[in-house]
């Protein structure tokens, strides 16, 4: 028999995270199955209990299910109680365990594989939502030279500042006040494109030859890559290498191995372009 895996969410049609645990099962010879799981949206609790009392080993949590998961968990990894979310379930004997690899995968894609070192490097991050928070504290485990939150409502960005206060110092405010700030490393962690919105991204946001991270991925270049290209980003990325190394960091927790992740990143991004 197969250990079971799965990812819940709502909508869940669209989701990758099959196709990528498939392939890292193969690679590693790790004998699992890992489905897409439609939860109700007044029903994920009741679908995590079903799967996990029909043998189910694990699973992942995506939108818009990721704090219900954190509150039902028995107990929690540290990152996940920073992050105020949880995106990986592992069920056992003692219960449910809650972690969050989500940041662990944007530091692992931006430093790993494009090779963006953040130590000493100025860094800014858009938005206070849920993604931003769950970047926060492995951002600032990177030890950067400063790190600056922007958000439009600006008390969501201090919030979330003062949340990690006992870790490092964060800059919270508008996004006006990043003008001339010359950040070696901007991360898009706003929804802005989900609306199809830009950004109000200021003169000399970027310092030359500095890279532009979007969270949010498509199949050609995002709205914040192409409006951070105009602004003189010498590169920019979007956030597909960050879903594949989230998935990566949960398989290291599931089954004790770490798969390899360019060739899977490779064969997503061919998927993608061809979609
Ligand atoms: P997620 O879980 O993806 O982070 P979220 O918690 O709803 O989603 O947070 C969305 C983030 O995107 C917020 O920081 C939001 O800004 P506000 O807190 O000011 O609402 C930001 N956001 C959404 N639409 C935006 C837009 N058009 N321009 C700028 N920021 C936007």
């Amino acid at each position: 028999m197969s250990d079971r895996y799965c990812v819940f969410g709502n909508p869940i049609g669209h989701s990758k995270s099959p196709a990528i645990h498939a392939r890292f099962a193969a690679q590693t010879g790790q004998n699992l199955l890992y489905e897409a799981r439609l939860a109700p949206l007044d029903g994920f609790a009741t679908a995590v209990r079903e799967f996990a009392a029909a043998g189910g080993k694990g699973a992942n949590v995506t939108v818009p299910f990721k704090e219900e998961a954190f509150r039902l968990c028995d107990r929690l990894s540290d990152r996940a109680r920073r992050a105020g979310a949880v995106n990986t379930l592992q069920f056992g004997e003692d219960g449910v365990l809650g972690d969050n690899t989500d940041g662990a995968g944007l530091l692992r894609d931006i430093e790993h594989n494009l090779g963006v070192k953040l130590e000493g490097k100025r860094v800014a991050l858009l938005g206070a939502g849920g993604a931003a928070r769950g970047a926060l504290a492995p951002l600032l485990a990177a030890r950067p030279q400063s790190l600056a939150i922007a958000n439009i409502t600006v008390a969501k960005a201090e919030e979330l500042a003062a949340g990690v206060a006992d870790l490092g110092a964060v800059a919270a405010g508008g996004f006006a006040e990043l003008a001339g700030g010359r950040f070696d490393v901007v991360i898009n962690a706003t929804s802005a494109s989900l609306s199809g919105d830009t950004l109000p991204l200021p003169e000399g946001l970027f310092a030359p030859g500095a890279l532009a991270y979007d969270m949010m991925y498509g199949p050609g270049e995002t709205l914040f890559m192409e409006q951070a290209r105009q602004l003189g980003a010498g590169r920019c990325a979007d956030g597909l290498g960050m879903l594949v190394e989230q998935a990566a960091e949960a398989f290291v927790l599931w089954r004790g191995v770490r798969p390899q992740t360019a060739t899977v990143l490779a064969e997503l991004r061919a998927l993608l372009a061809a979609a």
